[in-house]
């Protein structure tokens, strides 16, 4: 058994992300049973970014595969207007608006597609890069989240973004421990949370 590791993003890890994300898509916790789509929360959250910067996404790999990854954009503003422009235009057509009646969360993934949320300028003007991590029960707890933080900050500061925020929900009470133990600040009522792209120690 080889230890896991964290390398770089490869495109044929797309997959992988897209399961990782579903299995983490419920405040942390498994959303399969959620969806009757097991593609379309990784449509919103994971895909895009890989698509548009993989040179800001990392993966955690061991023996059964692709287990965590983060993903980011170093500048927020642009990274919604491409989103907007560009990713969500053909899923609007694959997913109209009032798809999926019978789906809450397939429901709420469309409104997304069709509304993407956008970062007010007074959020990104100081904290222009944002992130999504998720990691399978397997490799949480063993330091691999810390590992993939530092990993996206250096590649922040590389596209020349000093500060990243991110959202979370304020019921994944676990996510937000692990980030004010890394020394992000609530931004916005607990669920919008920002620090500077300084690795962390
Ligand atoms: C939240 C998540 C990314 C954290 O990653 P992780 O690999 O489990 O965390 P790490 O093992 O790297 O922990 C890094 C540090 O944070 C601390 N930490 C982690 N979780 C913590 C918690 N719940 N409370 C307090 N400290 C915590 C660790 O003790 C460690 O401290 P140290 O470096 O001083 O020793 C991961 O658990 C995960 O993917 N969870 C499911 C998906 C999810 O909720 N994603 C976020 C959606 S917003």
């Amino acid at each position: 058994m080889t230890d896991p590791r964290l390398r770089p993003f490869d495109p044929a890890d797309t997959d992988a992300c897209y399961e990782i994300c579903l299995r983490t898509a419920n405040n942390g916790e498994d959303a399969t049973d959620l969806h009757t789509d097991p593609r379309i929360v990784g449509e919103v959250w994971v895909a895009p970014y890989l698509a548009h910067h993989p040179e800001c996404a990392f993966v955690v790999e061991d023996d059964q595969g692709v287990g965590g990854y983060i993903v980011g954009a170093p500048d927020t503003a642009a990274y919604d207007e491409w989103a907007d422009r560009v990713w969500f235009p053909p899923l609007r057509e694959r997913h109209p608006a009032g798809s999926f009646p019978d789906s809450k969360a397939d429901g709420d993934c469309v409104n997304l597609i069709h509304t993407p949320p956008v970062m007010p300028a007074e959020v990104t003007s100081e904290y222009p890069a944002h992130l999504h991590i998720d990691l399978l029960p397997r490799l949480q707890g063993r330091g691999f989240g810390k590992q993939l933080m530092n990993a996206l900050f250096a590649a922040c500061r590389e596209a020349g973004a000093d500060a990243i925020h991110l959202g979370c929900s304020p019921e994944n009470t676990n996510a937000i421990a692990f980030y004010q133990h890394l020394g992000f600040s609530d931004l916005m009522a607990g669920f919008l949370w920002g620090r500077s792209t300084e690795a962390v120690s």
